[in-house]
């Protein structure tokens, strides 16, 4: 990779997103809406690969966690309880010169756009997007989108304890929409005021909490390097005392190195049992657990992983961006893991000659079903090849003149740029070796 050292690092992968459709500025026809962003064709086979590989590793892979999707919308009770609604705040200050609105913690005794002094009194702003569920518009009919997915795993700890027979230790993992009121999105995808997340509470006895936080830190920290972080753009860092958030009693962030410096890719905390007894005691409704060896009943803690979507493409793009020279020309490339490349393999029939077809055709209908594929037929083999490089395509398959004599194709590689030659018949095995061994 690049490294955090090039400073135009981010501007590069910004500028491929939006070129080679991954990621364009939401609304961009009326001039933009400030953080908000469209995933586009190959952002949304991206965003949809680090979701699946997390609930691969997170859901697929055990049987000790379930899933669960729940509502985006909700009443003021559920943020009332979680304390959301109380604490879940920045603080801001106004520059009265120019009306820009600051985070009072980001800046200095001046605002950084004018350089007035005259700012208000930092105030708190709830992060929380308000809206009304019906026609009414007024204060009995106020819901919230939600800022977090955590809750809903707490609101229906009884209902999946009930319905799939789990018990402690076990977990509830879902992925979806949040949204913050954030005072200063920035860097792109980075922090933005609509996200995805993925996060899992896991329900665990409370003496054995802090065994379960090291064992989800270290899995999780694995994860993204399995993924193709690079281990010196990873680290963890615990929380002081004074970072930590209203429910937690001990976060570690798992950081990565961003263009601009260390920062949160990952958070894992341990909430206590703060939200099941929270929510137990707003609601009326017993959100605990019946131990029948130990013929005791107790709220369990929680352990919770806790992942942006969207923050995490983001950095898997930072981390894949490179720059080589193939055959004395510069490329650029993008050394995506193939699990998370929009396309894992792209056909390519040599000419645009109606012969090569039938075969080209044959091919991608045999590897379809298992890969995601692009079909390309314009501009020169060396454009294409080029293109599917820069979009991180692992492997190209070439269908030429010989193949329609020898029943064979050229398989490229994106990293090596190596080409061999492989029976059609012996193709969708010889990718499945090469997807399963590295
Ligand atoms: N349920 C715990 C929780 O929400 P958080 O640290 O506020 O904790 C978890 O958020 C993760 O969600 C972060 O580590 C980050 O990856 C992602 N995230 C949070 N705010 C975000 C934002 N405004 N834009 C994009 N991703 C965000």
């Amino acid at each position: 990779m690049e490294g955090a050292s090039d400073p135009t690092l981010m501007d590069k992968v910004v500028n491929l997103a939006k070129v080679r459709g991954f990621v364009f500025p939401s609304a961009e026809i009326y001039g933009g809406f400030r953080s908000t962003y469209d995933y586009g064709p190959l952002g949304v086979l991206m965003l949809r690969n680090v979701k699946n590989a997390w609930w691969r590793t997170m859901v697929q892979l055990r049987d000790d966690v379930v899933g669960l999707d729940a509502a985006i919308l909700s009443p003021p009770s559920i943020w009332a309880a979680s304390g959301h609604l109380a604490t879940f705040s920045d603080p801001m200050v106004d520059c009265r010169n120019c009306k820009e609105r600051w985070r009072a913690d980001q800046i200095g005794a001046t605002c950084p756009n004018c350089g007035s002094a005259d700012l208000t009194e930092p105030r708190e702003f709830n992060l929380m997007f308000k809206t009304h569920a019906g026609p009414v518009d007024d204060e009995a009919h106020v819901a919230y989108l939600r800022p977090e997915t955590a809750q809903g795993m707490f609101t229906n700890f009884s209902n999946v304890l009930r319905t799939t027979r789990k018990r402690p230790p076990f977990g509830i993992a879902q992925i979806g929409k949040s949204f913050r009121n954030e005072i200063t999105p920035q860097n792109f995808i980075f922090r933005t005021r609509e996200f995805e997340q993925m996060e899992m509470e896991f329900f665990v006895p409370p003496a054995d909490a802090a065994g379960w936080f090291d064992y989800w830190l270290d899995l999780r920290f694995r994860w993204h390097l399995d993924l193709g972080i690079p281990a010196s753009h990873l680290r963890k860092r615990l929380h002081e005392s004074e970072e930590l958030s209203h429910y937690s009693v001990q976060t570690a962030d798992i950081e990565f190195l961003y263009p601009w410096g260390w920062g949160e890719l990952e958070g894992v905390a341990n909430r206590t049992d703060f939200d099941l007894k929270a929510h137990a005691t707003a609601s009326g409704e017993p959100l605990d657990f019946f131990d029948q060896a130990a013929n005791e009943r107790y709220t369990p803690f929680v352990i919770e992983p806790a992942l942006g979507a969207t923050r995490s493409m983001m950095a898997f793009l930072l981390a894949a961006y490179d720059e080589d020279q193939v055959g004395g020309e510069a490329r650029t490339v993008l050394r995506l893991d193939w699990r998370l490349a929009p396309y894992a393999v792209a056909v390519l029939p040599l000419s645009k000659k109606d012969e090569l077809e039938p075969t080209a055709r044959e091919v991608l209908s045999v590897l379809q079903p298992h890969f995601s594929c692009d079909y390309d037929t314009t501009q020169s083999i060396g454009r294409r090849y080029r293109r599917q490089d820069e979009v991180g395509t692992p492997w190209c398959v070439t269908v030429d003149f010989d193949s329609l004599e020898d029943r064979a194709v050229t398989v490229r590689d994106r990293d090596t740029t190596e080409q061999v030659r492989v029976p059609i018949d012996a193709l969708l095995g010889e990718l499945q070796r090469r997807t399963t061994t590295g």
